[in-house]
């Protein structure tokens, strides 16, 4: 049975930071974030905008496309999490008007969550395949302002339907896998900002990709030559030019940029959007290339701490008709863009006490908002 991604769909935040703006503020070099990094821009949320609201506002086009009957999972993915016992799942269940028959979960392993959804979503599917699986990986990165890391920050949001006889991507039975306990990157529970190795977590992740291509040539997964296309998670979009060249180094292959280049095209614009980065590189793919029907494409999964997965998927025939190129571009054009001073309000402000009640006028074009904290609990309407 041919089982896959029937639709994906991306939304992020409602302002936007250039990075030549951070760059001047900062006195570095624009071109190390444009270059060095291969980062133009980071989505940056509003008050009123959460892992919650950006989630539900990726997967609503896709149920007006296709409806919700036969959906009965519904799987989020995120390493921003909201709350340590209620999932993001069911307040974003609510949003979206799913059926109550329905189960809703939260899945964190740091950027890898979305893919451990998208394998459990392709069994529950073969186990019954009349049902759809929703999954959405929706993320805020944020660490420390006047850090390295400040501008790999990024906000964004890739909701994917999971069905038998999927219109835009089979996904092939190999994997390769790969986990290895390594402290390069984690966000304490009472912290709003993640703690990062840098320079250990690019090895990490650089390591995590060679050991899961091992894995997935040794479960017979094709060829390096027989794959046309990788997309990468991308927690800046260098980090794909790097994984690629040690691909070529640990093949002993050329990889021509063109395999993996136009997978970059949106996470330039988004920055880090951890567990929606990966499938925010495979819509920028699908959408910018015409002739990618029946080609193969690789995907490397990679969470800081560490899980990473490798694993192979075919275009369909007729993935031009489902795919939403216009509507990403929309949610990339449309951001408000923001001063440095802004920004930092807006990161500080992140920092919320949830025992002080808080109402939020809603100030972004988004359809779902957040609109506070009453009684400890926080509060969504559409
Ligand atoms: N013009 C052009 N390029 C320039 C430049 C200039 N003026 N100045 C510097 N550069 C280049 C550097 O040569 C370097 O390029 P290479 O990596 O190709 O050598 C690049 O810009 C970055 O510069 P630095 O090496 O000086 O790096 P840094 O100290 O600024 O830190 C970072 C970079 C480690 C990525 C930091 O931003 C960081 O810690 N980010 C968060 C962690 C992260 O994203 N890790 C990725 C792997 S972990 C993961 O994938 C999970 C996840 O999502 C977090």
């Amino acid at each position: 049975m041919r089982i896959g991604i029937h639709d994906l769909s991306l939304a992020t935040s409602g302002y936007v930071l250039d990075l030549a703006d951070l760059a001047a503020a900062t006195g570095v070099d624009p071109d190390k974030y444009r270059i060095g990094l291969g980062q133009d821009e980071m989505s940056v949320p509003g008050p009123d905008e959460d892992i919650v609201t950006m989630g539900a506002a990726a997967a609503l086009p896709i149920l007006q496309r296709h409806g919700r009957d036969g959906i009965r999972t519904l799987l989020f993915a995120t390493e921003s999490g909201i709350d340590q016992s209620k999932s993001a799942a069911v307040f974003a269940h609510t949003l979206l008007g799913l059926p109550s028959t329905c189960r809703a979960v939260e899945l964190k392993q740091a950027c890898y969550g979305a893919t451990a959804a998208l394998q459990s979503a392709m069994g529950l599917v073969a186990r019954n395949p009349g049902e759809r699986v929703l999954v959405i990986a929706s993320d805020i990165a944020r660490y420390e302002v006047d850090t390295a890391a400040e501008p790999t920050q990024g906000a964004g949001a890739v909701a994917f339907l999971v069905t038998a006889d999927p219109a835009l991507l089979e996904i092939e039975p190999a994997v390769g896998l790969f986990t290895a306990d390594v402290d390069d990157f984690w966000r304490p529970n009472d912290s709003a900002t993640a703690v990062v190795d840098g320079k250990l977590s690019i090895d990490a992740y650089l390591d995590g990709f060679t050991a899961t291509w091992d894995d997935f040539r040794a479960h017979g997964g094709a060829d390096v030559t027989e794959i046309d296309r990788f997309c990468h998670h991308q927690p800046f979009t260098k980090m794909a030019v790097k994984a690629q060249r040690r691909l070529a180094e640990h093949t002993g292959t050329e990889l021509a940029p063109e395999r993996h280049a136009t997978s970059t095209v949106y996470n330039r614009r988004l920055g880090n959007s951890y567990t929606a980065s990966l499938y925010a590189a495979l819509a920028a793919l699908l959408d910018h290339e015409d002739d990618l029907a029946g080609k193969r494409i690789g995907l490397f999964s990679y969470g800081s701490g560490s899980v990473s997965e490798f694993f192979t998927a075919i275009v369909g025939d007729a993935y031009r008709d489902h795919r939403r190129g216009a509507q990403a571009r929309a949610a990339l054009d449309d951001r408000v863009p923001v001063s440095v001073s802004r920004y930092r309000e807006l990161h500080a402000a992140a920092r919320r006490d949830s025992a002080i009640d808080v109402e939020i006028v809603p100030e972004t074009r988004t359809p779902f908002h957040f609109t506070g904290i009453r009684h400890r609990a926080r509060q969504y309407r559409a």
